[in-house]
């Protein structure tokens, strides 16, 4: 094994409590503490190597050399180990999202939660997973989360040194997701850009903080009672709530296509059925329903005649992140 080299797997994960607007963009401080399910079925894994050999950092994504934006955001988070390992070497990233990227299933989280691992396998820095989900979170506010496996709390903290994720509960019961992947293309307003604007212009905005850390309360007390139906009422309320932030920004906008909203009911017909279905969504059109895992497949049969069963993904619960010697079988 060369010198310096590590990878690691981190899965993504769902926010039931949205993290939507920070109070600090350079250390990525939210406003509000937050909750999420990492799940099971979407990651990123991603191998860094620094070494005397490689002339300038570089970035390759999916097989492809990612240009210098891309590079630049990747350089600047790698500084932050760079510089607590003491080492001045330019590194190459190469990484796999078994996720579709920038659609709003948390590629962002997932990443930059494997390479703050492989950062720090790579350069033995033997950082302990709160340490690793302080920094991840300087690469992506939903990564701090992706370090734990489960429901995970992201604390918001009173600085750098204890804005943190902490494991909430296992999830190890019957509950999980399906994801309905209505579009899976970039997204045209990144989470980071439509959270600032966001903050920025909607009058709505200044409610956000306080009504977010209630719900949050309610979350934690329902995810404690395995209450599937508490958890489900609170997450589909506290989406909307972000979403009605965006609509109320100037000039407004939407992560919310024509399919999103028909699926939002389609979710509230399972519930006739029987179902507990719960939607949520993030910054982008895709549709997640929280459910017990044992209706998942019942779920997807009932939703595959409108969406299509190729766009339904069931996930159950996620690990933490984990170290690998080599990269699982590839896309
Ligand atoms: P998402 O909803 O997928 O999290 P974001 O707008 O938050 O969307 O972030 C998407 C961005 O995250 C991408 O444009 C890219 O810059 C970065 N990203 C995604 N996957 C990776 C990866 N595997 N390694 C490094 N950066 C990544
Ligand atoms: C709607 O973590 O992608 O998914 O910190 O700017 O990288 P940056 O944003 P990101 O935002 C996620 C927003 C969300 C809600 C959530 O995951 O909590
Ligand atoms: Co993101």
């Amino acid at each position: 094994m060369e010198k310096y080299r590590g990878i690691c797997r981190a899965h993504t994960n769902i926010a039931l409590i949205k993290y939507w607007g920070k109070r600090d963009d350079e250390l990525i401080l939210p406003m509000n503490s937050n909750l999420s399910l990492t799940l099971d079925r979407f990651y990123s894994e991603t191998q860094i190597r620094f070494s005397k050999d490689i002339v300038e950092d570089c970035f390759q994504l999916d097989g492809e050399w990612q240009d210098n934006s891309e590079v630049e955001k990747i350089s600047r988070f790698v500084d932050l180990f760079r510089q607590l390992a003491q080492v001045d070497l330019a590194c190459e990233v190469i990484s796999y999202n078994h996720v579709p990227t920038a659609a709003g299933l948390a590629s962002s989280a997932s990443a930059f939660a494997a390479l703050a691992g492989a950062c720090n396998q790579a350069l033995r820095l033997d950082l302990d997973p709160l340490a690793l989900s302080r920094l991840a979170r300087r690469g992506s506010g939903s990564a701090t989360r992706s370090i734990f496996g489960g429901f995970v709390e992201w604390q918001k903290g009173s600085g750098d040194h204890d804005s943190q994720a902490v494991p909430f509960d296992d999830a190890n019961w019957d509950v999980g997701m399906v994801v309905l992947a209505l579009n899976t293309k970039k997204k045209a307003i990144s989470s980071r850009r439509g959270m600032k604007h966001t903050v920025a212009t909607s009058p709505f905005y200044q409610l956000w903080p306080q009504v977010s850390e209630k719900k949050l309360l309610e979350m934690k007390a329902a995810i404690k009672a395995r209450d599937l139906d508490w958890m489900g009422e609170t997450a589909e309320s506290h989406a909307m709530l972000m979403h009605a932030t965006t609509l109320s920004a100037d000039p407004a906008f939407t992560y919310l296509e024509a399919e999103s909203l028909k699926a939002i009911e389609a979710v509230k017909g399972l519930r006739q059925q029987g179902y507990k279905a719960y939607f949520t969504m993030d910054a982008g059109p895709n549709v997640k329903i929280l459910c017990p895992y044992s209706q998942s497949q019942a779920i997807i049969d009932a939703l595959a005649p409108e969406f299509g069963a190729d766009r339904l993904i069931a996930s159950r619960p996620g690990p933490g992140i984990q170290y690998l010697e080599a990269f699982s079988e590839q896309k």
